[in-house]
């Protein structure tokens, strides 16, 4: 079946993916989103994604979304782009164009092995940089170059050679929310999901009863409680999940004492201490798929239980709220923009590459658990010293 493509040109309609482009990235000229309109041919391609994400997309938001959502999985044909979409991703984006959603790790994992040349991050810069160091051959692009991270720029690598020349001895663990160059100085890296996992495994390899865990204070702490090892960490955190209280807590359980409350480990430890579950945004999401509780409350980034909730429509989300501001920088024009334009491409100093794929790598090389890895939120809270330099 043919149709027409904006400003007219043909692309021929396939029964599993809907769209294949007729002549390759060049076929069509694509319009400025705000041209884009949703007309019986957007409805016909994209309307049954609605029913996916109805409790979370207004039905007057959907009239706005769907041509772009059109446009972008027909773009994403034409380009050969996979999208990698974190689950801190609006639903919209999330639920009706990402290719891959996840965790840091996960995507992590999948820009390793993708096989798409072109590679779109819904996510932030660091993730970006990372499938671009994972996979330096394909062509990486962000939507919005000033998707930061409040952990990412709380430390340069400049930093991390002085705590390295400080203490000679211990293995530096960097979280994966951090710069190529602070990768690069480091020794392995870690995220959520795994940094007990990484902790352990690297003590054993440098014989050593203390690690260096940057830059996530909380994080760190968080890990020192479910672990023997010693850690020294570094005074940054997440502009979100440190936003939490145990009070936040309190009234929540005092409110809902039916629900099982759940909390992202770079929330501070005496928020993690009070909560029945802790772990990844992956664990999260996995958790509350295999136990099916009646009510969930997520302590994390907002969209996270929109995502959760088109999946588990049986639980009933409360849902106490902050907004990562830099996740809410993507949005589907800014996705449809880089697709179209091919443009806002990461690009990491080739060298720099080199040594924090090292770091990834030796992370990605630890055996893979069965099921995402949790922490135990009864534990004591352990006090943990920063570096000194
Ligand atoms: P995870 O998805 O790895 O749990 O990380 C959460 C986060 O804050 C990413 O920015
Ligand atoms: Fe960084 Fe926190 Fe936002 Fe994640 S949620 S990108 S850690 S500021």
């Amino acid at each position: 079946m043919d149709v027409i493509a904006p400003e007219g040109s043909t692309v021929t309609q396939t029964p599993d993916t809907g769209f294949s482009g007729s002549g390759g990235a060049s076929s069509a000229v694509w319009p400025d989103a705000s041209e884009l309109v949703y007309d019986d041919g957007v409805k016909a391609r994209v309307d049954h994604l609605y029913t996916r994400v109805k409790d979370v997309v207004t039905p007057m938001e959907w009239p706005q979304f769907a041509p772009v959502i059109d446009a972008i999985l027909r773009l994403k044909e034409e380009r050969g782009a996979t999208i990698l979409a974190h689950n801190y991703m609006t639903p919209e984006i999330f639920n009706c164009v990402g290719d891959i959603t996840g965790d840091s790790l996960k995507l992590a994992q999948v820009a390793a092995e993708a096989e798409e040349d072109v590679i779109v991050q819904a996510g932030v810069h660091f993730m970006a940089e990372t499938a671009k160091i994972l996979s330096p051959e394909k062509t990486v692009l962000i939507p919005d170059m000033e998707a930061g991270c409040s952990l990412a720029s709380s430390i340069t690598g400049a930093d991390v050679q002085r705590i390295k020349a400080a203490y000679p001895d211990y293995p530096i663990v960097t979280y994966v929310n951090t710069s190529a160059e602070v990768k690069a100085y480091s020794d392995i890296c870690c995220t959520s999901s795994n940094a007990v996992q990484v902790v352990e495994a690297v003590a054993q390899q440098w014989d050593t009863d203390t690690v260096i865990m940057i830059p996530d204070e909380y994080l760190a702490k968080n890990v020192a409680a479910q672990t023997g090892i010693k850690i020294l960490t570094w005074k940054g955190s997440c502009e979100v999940h440190e936003q939490f209280t145990p009070e936040d807590i309190d009234d929540l359980r005092a409110a809902h004492p039916d629900a099982v409350i759940l909390t992202h480990p770079e929330c501070p430890p005496d928020v993690m201490a009070r909560a029945d579950f802790a772990g990844s945004t992956g664990a999260m999401a996995a958790y509350v798929k295999d136990k099916a509780p009646s009510k969930a409350i997520l302590i994390t980034e907002c969209s996270m239980s929109d995502n959760v909730s088109v999946e588990n429509p049986d639980t009933v989300f409360v849902k106490p709220c902050n907004l990562c501001p830099h996740m809410k920088r993507i949005t589907l024009t800014g996705i449809y923009e880089a697709l179209r334009d091919m443009k806002h491409e990461v690009e990491v100093d080739p060298v720099i590459a080199q040594k924090a794929r090292a770091s990834l790598q030796a992370m990605l090389d630890l055996p893979k658990p069965d099921a995402p890895p949790h922490f135990d939120t009864g534990r004591d809270i352990i006090n943990v010293p920063y570096v000194s330099v």
